[in-house]
């Protein structure tokens, strides 16, 4: 192939990349913004704070990561404290609602926003959607995140 046909291919490749990437923030906006606030706060004793508390749960390693991919494709339902705060509410599940790319970007949008970025471990690496995907055939209801959220926490 001539250079300028491999320049071309290269560039169309890289802008392909681009539009298909989602955008955390944008996803955030759409889908979890009502209720976990613009800036992660939350509303106290409705909704948690998304601040401080994802982290927390990367801390835990495996299973922590695994919980946050888990509340995003099927929800969460039981009683959790959460910054501080205790919370006995129901979010609804978002897998049927976004892809998995969409899933990655907004965990790695929460993971990263509001000052996140300077608590996370130190072998942090990114959400991918192949991740998410191997996770949503495990099709959990709420109350099985919730079994998963108290096992963490205990
Ligand atoms: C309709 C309101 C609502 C929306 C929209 C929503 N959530 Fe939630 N979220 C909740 C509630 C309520 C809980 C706590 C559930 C409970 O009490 O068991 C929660 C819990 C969480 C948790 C565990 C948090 C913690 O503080 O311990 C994470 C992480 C989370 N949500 C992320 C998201 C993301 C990411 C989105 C967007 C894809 C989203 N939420 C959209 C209401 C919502």
């Amino acid at each position: 192939m001539g250079m300028k046909k491999s320049l071309v291919l290269i560039l169309a490749l890289a802008l392909g990349a681009l539009a298909l990437a989602a955008d955390g923030e944008k996803v955030y906006q759409t889908y979890c913004m009502s209720c976990h606030q613009a800036n992660g706060k939350g509303i106290t004793g409705a909704f948690p704070p998304l601040v401080e508390v994802v982290p927390e749960y990367l801390e835990k390693g495996e299973l922590g990561r695994q919980f946050l991919i888990h509340v995003v494709l099927f929800g969460l339902q039981g009683q959790i404290t959460a910054g501080g705060g205790t919370f006995n509410s129901m979010m609804p599940p978002y897998g049927n609602q976004l892809s998995d790319d969409q899933v990655a970007a907004v965990l790695n949008y929460v993971a990263k926003a509001w000052g996140n970025d300077k608590l996370l471990p130190k072998d942090f690496k990114d959400f991918t959607p192949d991740e998410v995907k191997a996770e949503r055939g495990k099709k959990l209801s709420p109350m099985q995140v919730y079994e998963e959220w108290k096992k963490l926490t205990q």
